[in-house]
């Protein structure tokens, strides 16, 4: 049975479809059978896999409002082990027709629910926003990761997130857990970088995942290519941190399945998460820059 993690922030441009596109093929490099969903009408992670926008192609609109069986939707990614479920501006509709929909939020649920079998892992690269997509995505998993981009204001939104999520679980999914999260686009010749990823572990300790994604060229260029980094430049640091990446999401489900924690327990991580940031938005830090949250007196203003 596949692992269905949703990959969300409502923040645009903090490295989501990039962990998509290179942990999917991380995975799948891995021998881990993969599925990556492009949940996002920009539809970045489709291009990024190498399939130019055509209007023709069926997308993820098709399957969630047509019916559509999603075996004739997924799309060989053109690596091993890697499929693809793709989307395209069309799925702007689907979250509004979603909404008269009997179990509108478990839409995207039951269309994989078929599938789970077939593969190891199922990414859903989220768009950003928290639309009835979005909620359908983490609706639909086990799991979210947050990429996080190492910058000031890199909280933003963040304690936002955490508590829709922290809702989800009360409500639509309440076994979501929190896979990790990942430190993106980190700069280690920057003083800025460094205390940002210094506060975001202190304020989420052991859910921040270990490995951390360098700022690295090779990654913005291999979308350019329509291929993940790892066949464009698998020497690059780009691409060593996600298949390090890979390693460590793999080696942590081998953790759970031999300490035999169901996916709830995990959820815990989330409350303490929430309530990590929850403090940092009342000390007046989280929202501004987590370097003024750790109280240290850290400023992010002086880089
Ligand atoms: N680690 C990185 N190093 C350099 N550029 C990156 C990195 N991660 C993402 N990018 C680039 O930053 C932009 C935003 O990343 P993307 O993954 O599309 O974010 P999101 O899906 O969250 O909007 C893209 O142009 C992408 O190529
Ligand atoms: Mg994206």
């Amino acid at each position: 049975m596949a692992r269905v993690i949703a990959i969300a922030n409502q923040k645009g441009g903090v490295g989501k479809t990039t962990t998509a596109v290179n942990l999917g093929a991380s995975l799948a490099a891995s021998e881990q059978r993969t599925l990556i969903i492009d949940c996002d009408p920009q539809g970045n992670t489709t291009s990024a896999l190498g399939f130019p926008k055509d209007p023709a192609r069926r997308t993820l609109y098709q399957s969630l409002i047509l019916d559509e069986p999603l075996d004739r939707i997924i799309l060989d990614a053109q690596v091993e082990g890697l499929d693809l479920i793709p989307s395209d501006k069309n799925l702007v509709g689907a979250a509004i027709e979603l909404v008269p929909i009997e179990n509108r939020e478990y839409k995207l649920k039951s269309v994989i629910s078929g599938v789970l079998a077939k593969y190891n892992y199922i990414l859903i690269d989220c768009a950003p926003s928290l639309d009835l997509l979005t909620v359908n995505a983490l609706a639909a998993s086990d799991s979210v990761m947050v990429p996080i981009q190492c910058e000031y204001l890199a909280l933003e939104g963040v304690s936002e997130l955490l508590d829709t999520l922290m809702r989800l679980r009360r409500t639509i999914n309440p076994s979501l857990a929190i896979e990790g999260i990942l430190l993106t686009m980190y700069d280690d010749r920057t003083t800025l970088s460094k205390q940002v990823a210094a506060d975001l572990r202190s304020f989420f300790g052991a859910q921040v995942f270990e490995t951390v994604i360098p700022r690295n060229v090779r990654l913005a260029e291999a979308p350019s290519h329509g291929m993940p980094v790892m066949f464009y430049d698998i020497h690059s640091k780009g691409a060593e941190s996600y298949i390090q990446l890979a390693k460590e999401v793999i080696a942590n489900a081998q953790k759970r399945i031999r300490q035999g924690i169901g996916s709830t327990d995990s959820g815990a991580g989330l409350n303490t998460a929430a309530a990590a940031a929850t403090a940092g938005a009342d000390s007046g830090g989280l929202p501004t820059g987590s370097a003024n949250g750790g109280g240290n007196g850290g400023s992010p203003g002086t880089e």
